[in-house]
Order: structure tokens, then sequence, then C-alpha cells
């Protein structure tokens, strides 16, 4: 029997992205770039020099910018003005994917509805690819949102479309011909592994078919950025990590970038690159996820934590756990290991040079943002003194450490 050809033993998700690769620029929906830019383009005008791209090169990394923003709803039937958000700094860069994760009540759909545009800043600048989304009006904004795809925790379907349909309508809203539908359709389909639901109505779905239907809906008009908002918070855990680990094999074919928000670590530790926090409309701790779940500053982010294996101290030994040092007792500490030195037996070299035995208490490996990321909690006898070479000898590898207690 002949070797199937090399492309067939490509994924079905590989196979259908390369036939998504952005057109060619001629063929692709522009991005609006003010109310002028395509009378300029027909005279043959460089834009290189307007406004738009001047901001964008004083953020080179924000491709997604907020600045200073604030948003106040008025009140409704006569009460107070809410202030949903306060003095927001955000900014994605090109290819990225951020998390902003936060309670019922926090903002979050605020400032998701900013970015594309549903909502108006009440003071500051939300800029997208250069273009400042805040200050376009309906008829400008049309195009802007054509480069921002969107997904929802409640999908969004519309109950009466097949699969197929649901996929088609922003294309059908757009003008293109039956073809044309056709011809971006059936790989997205492919892409997100529904080919053979195509004729299906939603109610005939699963959650996470449904999903897939708007992750491939959102995907329709070629967008640059992809808005989530809660998309996996009515899927169950299994689903969930599917849903994602397919958003992030498109965000890394196709390049986009991708702003998400959520009220569940999880969502962050699998998927994005950098987190936000956002608490009562201010983003109160922000970084790479890999050094907010190592070292989390704000008592938000520590709550959001908790739940995480590895972080919560295990209640046996939480019962026990004194703040002052206990005479001929153990200080307990908690060890992050990650990266390339996540299994690095730094333990071990511990106790044959400082002489020190370590008792693990417990610990955990897992992959966050891709790398590999540990936490031990470990118990040391010897006093203040072996403490310090302990904690001196830990800092010396780079290791973050922390004294979180004494035992008995
Ligand atoms: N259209 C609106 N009119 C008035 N208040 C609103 C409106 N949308 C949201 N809010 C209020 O703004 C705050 C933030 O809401 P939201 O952005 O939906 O938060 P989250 O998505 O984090 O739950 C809440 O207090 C909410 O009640
Ligand atoms: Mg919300």
């Amino acid at each position: 029997m002949a070797h199937p050809a090399p492309q067939a033993l490509r994924s079905p998700l590989q196979r259908a992205l390369s036939l998504l690769r952005p057109s060619p620029v001629s063929e692709r929906t522009p991005i609006a770039r003010g109310a002028d830019a395509s009378s300029a383009h027909a005279r043959g005008i460089e834009l290189a020099d307007r406004a738009p791209d001047r901001e964008a090169r004083q953020h080179p990394e924000g491709f997604i910018c907020l600045e200073s923003v604030s948003k106040v709803y008025p009140g409704r039937h006569g009460g107070p003005a809410v202030a949903a958000l306060d003095g927001v700094d955000l900014s994605v860069a090109r290819g990225e994917i951020v998390g902003v994760i936060g309670r019922s009540g926090a903002g979050k759909s605020t400032l998701i509805r900013l970015v594309n545009g549903l909502e108006k800043p009440t003071s500051g600048r939300v800029v997208v690819d250069g273009i400042d989304v805040g200050a376009l009006d309906e008829r400008a904004l049309g195009p802007a949102r054509r480069s921002i795809g969107m997904i929802f925790q409640h999908f969004n379907l519309l109950s009466s479309r097949t699969v197929f349909d649901n996929v088609a309508l922003p294309l059908e809203i757009l003008g293109a011909d039956r073809a044309g539908i056709r011809r971006r359709v059936e790989p997205l389909l492919d892409m997100v592994g529904l080919a053979d639901k195509r004729d299906r109505y939603p109610a005939e779905l699963s959650g996470g078919q449904k999903q897939r239907v708007g992750i491939a809906r959102a995907l329709a008009t070629e967008p640059k950025v992809l808005l989530s908002d809660e998309a996996t918070s009515a899927l169950d855990p299994e689903t969930t990590a599917s849903i994602l680990d397919l958003l992030a094999g498109i965000q890394r074919e196709l390049g986009l970038t991708i702003l998400m928000i959520t009220h569940e670590m999880a969502v962050i530790r699998r998927i994005a690159h950098r987190v936000a926090v956002i608490d009562g409309g201010r983003i109160v701790e922000q970084g790479e996820v890999a050094d907010v779940f190592a070292a989390p500053a704000h008592a938000t982010t520590r709550s959001f934590l908790g739940a995480e294996t590895g972080r919560s101290v295990p209640a046996w030994i939480a019962e026990r756990l004194q703040q002052a040092p206990v005479e001929g007792g153990k200080a307990v500490l908690r060890i992050v290991f990650r990266g390339e030195h996540a299994t690095d037996p730094v333990l071990s070299q511990l106790s044959r040079e400082l002489g020190i035995d370590v008792n693990i208490l417990s610990g955990s490996i897992e992959r966050i943002a891709g790398q590999p990321f540990g936490i031990l909690l470990v118990a040391l006898p010897g006093g203040a003194e072996a403490l310090a070479r302990a904690t001196g000898f830990l800092a010396d590898r780079e290791l973050h450490t922390e004294v979180i207690g004494h035992v008995r």
C-alpha cells in the first residue's frame, strides 16, 4: 500500500488552518484607518505618517491599548452612577494572549465592550491596531469591528440557522457571494472539527460544539483580534480544556491577538501569556502568568490562586502553622521552581552542601504558559541561622522562596 502523502499526516486543524492563512492584502477586509483612509488609498497616498500610525508607533508593543480608561454608567431609575472602570491601563502586544481575571461585577465585560466599540469610555483612550476605537462614530466602527472577532459565554447562536449558516452570517452581512462564503466557511468548520455537523441546528449540539461554532463565526471575517467574554464559563472542565487548546492552536497558527476575560485561574493557566487582575474597576496586578503565579502581590490575586494546586497549604500543615519561630521546630518554606530549572535537583544539593535535612510536605509540578512550573512546601530544621543559609542558597539559584510559618 502506498504511503500517505505528507499532507495527510497533518492534523485536521493544521490542514484547515493552511487554507485560512491571511490572504493577499488586496483581498482582505480593509481595517478602518479613519474616515478618509479609503479615498487616500485610492489616490495612492502613503498612510504611514497619518495620525493612527503615529499613535501606534508611540505604543510599539500595544496592539490593543487602554490608556487611563474610565467608564461611568448613569444611574438607573434615579439611582447613583456606577463607576465600572477607573483609570485602567492595559496593553496587549500583537500575537499575544492576555487574560483579564476578576469577580462578577469587577468591570470585565465593560472592558471588552470598550475594546470592540460597543461602549465609549467616559475618559481615556482605547486604541486597537492604531485606531482610536472610542473616537469612531457608528459608521466608521463597522469596518473596525470586522477586524475584531468576539466569542461569548452563551454562544449567541441563531437557533433558526444551521451550523453552516451561523458561521456564514457575518459574511452575508458583508455581502459576500455564495461561492465566497463556502470557500471561507468550509475550512473554518474543518478547523473547529464540525465539518460533519454543518447542517445541524444549535439545539442539536453540545455546549462545546456550540462554542466551536461561535469560534468559527468569530473568525469568518479574518479578524486580527479575538475577544472572549467568559467563553468557557458555561462548559465543564474537560470541554473547557479542549476549547482553550483549540484557541491556542488557532492563535499560534494565525498569529491572532487574543484578549480574554474570565473568573477562572484554570483558564489563565492553560492559555494566557500575561494576566491582569481586575477588582472594583481597577487593574490591581498584572504580569507574566508564571511570575504572577509564583509571587502574587495582591490579595485578590491570592484568593483566585488559593484553589490552585500547590499554592494552598494542606489542612494538616495549616492547622499547626505558627507565625513566630518555634524553639526546636522547623521553618515551612514555599519554593517555586520554574522553566528549564523546574526539575533541577536543588533540594538534594541543598542537603549535601549545607548539611540541612529537608522534609517535603507537599508538592506539584504542572505547566503554566507552556513552561514547567513546580511548587514545593518543605520544612527545614535548625533555627534562624540554618534558615538564612538555606534561603540564601535558594536565592542564589534564582528560586522564589517564601517563609510561610513555623511548626513544632
Ligand atoms: N449598561 C449598564 N448600565 C449601568 N450599569 C452597568 C451597565 N453595565 C454594567 N454595569 C455595572 O458596571 C459594573 C461592572 O459590570 P460588568 O462590566 O458587567 O462586570 P463583570 O463583567 O466583571 O461582571 C457592575 O456594577 C454593573 O452592574
Ligand atoms: Mg461579565
